[in-house]
């Protein structure tokens, strides 16, 4: 039986979720080496890619195609807000600013997610079914480190999604019968692997402040 168009979208981006996921940043946040102000940092930058992302939602929502990737139980924004609040205080937005990397990062979510359905798709799914299984390993290491549950946890916290596995379920068969032909499959593809590395860009940016947060 041919691969599903779900099964094929894993695997072509599994090589970079490894890149992703074992980026020098991500590991030391995870082995316990950085301070909490490293997850702020990470959060502050995730602050305006879902910026970016949410506003292409509200600009896809009556898509034929896209708007039915727009679930409005996945906002982030509210909750980034609370954590950013809850890290940088009342006038967290004069606090914070974001990196090269991510203003390259928003530059491309606002150059195809807004007007190409498979654009928004592509970065849609990169980032939301990342958050409810791998961001679920960040909210663990954030309570177990550096005991923050709750505000400055509240990113990772997906209170409206009962079953994660359920959700992921409906997503996959939402992406194996959208109306896209071999070639749309294709670009899907290639900017999901581009929205990987924007991710990529941004953890290589953090890094550079890495002694910063080190608590060795
Ligand atoms: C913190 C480090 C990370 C860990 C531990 C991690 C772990 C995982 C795990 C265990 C799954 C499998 C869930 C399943 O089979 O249903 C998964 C899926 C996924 N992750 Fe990650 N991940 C990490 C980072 C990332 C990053 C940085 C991104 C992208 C920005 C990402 C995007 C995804 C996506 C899109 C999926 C869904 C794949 C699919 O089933 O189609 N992950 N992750």
């Amino acid at each position: 039986m041919s691969p599903t168009f779900s099964e094929t979208l894993r695997a072509a981006t599994m090589p970079v979720h490894e890149t992703a996921n074992h980026s020098p940043y991500i590991s030391a946040l995870l082995g316990g080496e950085l301070s909490v102000d490293a997850f702020a940092a990470l959060a502050s930058q995730l602050y305006y890619v879902y910026s970016a992302i949410e506003e292409a939602a509200e600009a896809m929502r009556d898509d034929p195609v896209g708007g039915k990737f727009v679930f409005d139980e996945l906002t982030r924004q509210p909750a980034l807000r609370q954590d950013m609040a809850f890290y940088f205080g009342p006038a967290w937005e004069s606090a914070i600013s974001p990196l090269p990397a991510t203003e390259e990062y928003c530059g491309r979510i606002r150059e195809v997610a807004f007007t190409w359905s498979g654009g928004f798709v592509a970065h849609h799914y990169t980032r939301y079914l990342g958050d409810i299984a791998g961001g679920q390993v960040i909210r663990h290491k954030l309570k177990n480190l550096h005991g923050v549950t709750g505000p400055g946890s509240m990113f990772y916290v997906f209170d409206q999604i009962p079953s994660a596995p359920k959700f992921r379920d409906n997503y996959r068969e939402l992406l194996n019968t959208a109306p896209w032909d071999a070639q749309e499959r294709k670009r899907v593809i290639m900017e999901s692997i581009r929205a990987y590395e924007l991710n990529v860009g941004i953890f290589s940016a953090l890094a550079k402040d890495m002694p910063r947060y080190s608590m060795s």
